[in-house]
């Protein structure tokens, strides 16, 4: 596991993580705390994404994969979906010029079935526009869930053995992760998840197995470059052992 020790007299000691998941929370509870209207908060949090994102890049992150909307997010009411979805519209538009100066890869993780055409659109343009940038991985998990991913991996591995393409018997933890959504991002050694909430909330099944856990008690509006550094530097001191004894 490659990790950079990298000292900032601004940000103090920290261990930058290779890869970082983010569940960006309490967007709702924000806006309410502040006398607003929900989409209010998560307008807010386009800001904390751009911090996030920047300074994540900054630091040498590698691959940082943020939860946008779960596939559980949409039995939320039609005019909160309706009201994100145009926010991501406006993201993808906004904040290309942020990605690039930031030699940032933007990619889509989630599905793609209920996505609308004028979604899909900027995404594939967002992605495309990045597809060069030799700096960090953006994962940008929309429509996505933990065990929809699963259940769509383990549809094309049932597909590749009807085939004749695969043995049963040779399915192993490689041809899993081989039908992930996106197998080349490395598995997050970082997850964090704000507004104090301690849950996975179908985030990364598999791929967060052994990620370290931190819970940041402020809502994601709130999150800003000095929170991410408290989240390293909670990191940096954790032992991990990944079953052995250390
Ligand atoms: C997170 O904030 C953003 C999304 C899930 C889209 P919430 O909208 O879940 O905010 P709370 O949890 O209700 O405060
Ligand atoms: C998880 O947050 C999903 C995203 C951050 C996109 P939720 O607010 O939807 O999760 P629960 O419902 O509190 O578990
Ligand atoms: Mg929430």
């Amino acid at each position: 596991m490659k990790e950079r020790a990298v000292s900032r007299s601004a940000a103090g000691d920290l261990v930058v993580p290779r890869s970082v998941a983010v569940i960006m929370d309490g967007n709702g509870r924000w806006a309410k705390s502040a006398g607003l209207e929900r989409i209010r908060g998560h307008e807010r949090g386009i800001d904390a994404v751009r911090t996030t994102v920047t300074e994540c890049a900054r630091l040498g992150v590698e691959a940082l994969v943020l939860y946008a909307f779960s596939e559980e997010n949409w039995q939320r009411p039609q005019r909160e979906i309706d009201l994100l979805f145009g926010l991501l519209k406006r993201f993808l538009v906004e904040e290309r010029d942020t990605l690039m100066q930031n030699r940032v890869r933007l990619l889509h993780v989630g599905r793609r079935q209920r996505l609308a055409p004028d979604v899909l659109e900027r995404l594939d343009a967002a992605v495309a526009l990045t597809a060069n940038n030799a700096g960090m991985r953006l994962g940008l998990a929309i429509a996505y869930g933990g065990r929809q991913e699963l259940v769509d991996g383990v549809q094309r591995i049932a597909a590749a053995v009807r085939a004749g393409r695969l043995e049963p018997a040779a399915i192993d933890e490689a041809t899993v992760r081989a039908h992930l959504y996106h197998p080349e991002l490395p598995d997050p050694d970082l997850l964090i998840r704000t507004a104090g909430e301690q849950r996975i909330s179908n985030f990364l099944l598999w791929q967060t197995s052994y990620a370290e856990f931190h819970a940041c008690a402020k809502c994601w509006p709130e999150f800003g470059a000095a929170e991410l550094h408290e989240a390293f530097r909670d990191y940096g001191r954790r032992t991990r052992k990944f079953g052995k004894v250390p």
